[in-house]
């Protein structure tokens, strides 16, 4: 579905991301995973045409997508949870969930399905986005993606300054959706949540992949167990 082979990304005169090649196939669950300033962020903007510095390819659904717009992008069926999660806090939940249908009413309709997947938004629905927890507003932000209806849904570390029962929460809810079919990109940082949810996983570092293999296999691999999972 996704394909990125020979990605380089440059913040002006910085080269971040260095030959990136990867890919996410139809009903998978991909996981991106490295530290902090690893090049994970850098990586899904330029998915999304948000930063346009940067060679090689990106294909989705077959064609090239790299040098388009942002909008366009998002009108082909890829939707980013974004890492700061960019809610309007002045805004009701219901009105935040209805901005991410980008316009088109035929998605009015999965304001249900996303309330049957998170039943707390629904019980705060008139309530000013500001006003929920942090766990909350990030099932508001993966809500909102949602209401595209997307082909590949990708989360830029939805875990961050969440407690750990709500990371759990927050993971249970990827879990449903990967379930019901959705493809799912995932960049953490929180290594042991994503290689238990995701099927297959890169280790990006200092802008390269260095590892790359199913979950099972990334989870038993000695530099990951000492570098990120504690060992
Ligand atoms: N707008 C920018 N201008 C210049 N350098 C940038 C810019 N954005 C990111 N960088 C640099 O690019 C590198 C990769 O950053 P990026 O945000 O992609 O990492 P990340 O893996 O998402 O990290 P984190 O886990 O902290 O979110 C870092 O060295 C960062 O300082
Ligand atoms: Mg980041």
């Amino acid at each position: 579905m996704l394909s990125v082979s020979g990605l380089n990304v440059f913040h002006a005169n910085l080269h971040v991301v260095w030959d990136l090649s990867f890919h996410v196939d139809e009903g998978e669950l991909v996981t991106l995973i490295g530290p902090n300033g690893a090049g994970k962020t850098t990586t899904v903007e330029t998915i999304m045409g948000l930063n346009r510095h940067a060679t090689g390819s990106i294909r989705f659904l077959g064609k090239d997508i790299l040098g388009e717009n942002a909008h366009a992008i998002f009108r082909k069926g890829l939707a980013l949870v974004p890492e700061k999660r960019e809610i309007f806090a002045k805004m009701p939940v219901y009105e935040n969930l209805l901005l991410g249908t980008g316009g088109n009413d035929a998605n009015l309709d999965r304001l249900d399905r996303i309330y049957a997947l998170f039943p707390v938004l629904k019980e705060r629905e008139r309530q000013m986005a500001g006003t929920l927890s942090g766990g909350e507003q990030q099932m508001l932000a993966i809500g909102r993606a949602l209401m595209s209806d997307p082909k590949l849904l990708i989360l830029d570390e939805p875990s961050t300054g969440l407690s750990p029962l709500l990371v759990g929460q927050v993971f249970r809810s990827l879990e449903q959706l990967g379930r019901e079919g959705m493809t799912v990109l995932l960049l953490e940082q929180n290594v042991r949540h994503a290689l238990e949810l995701c099927h297959r996983g890169y280790v990006l570092e200092n802008g390269r992949i260095i590892k790359e293999g199913g979950a099972k296999e990334l989870m038993h691999d000695p530099h990951i167990q000492k570098a990120y999972l504690g060992f």
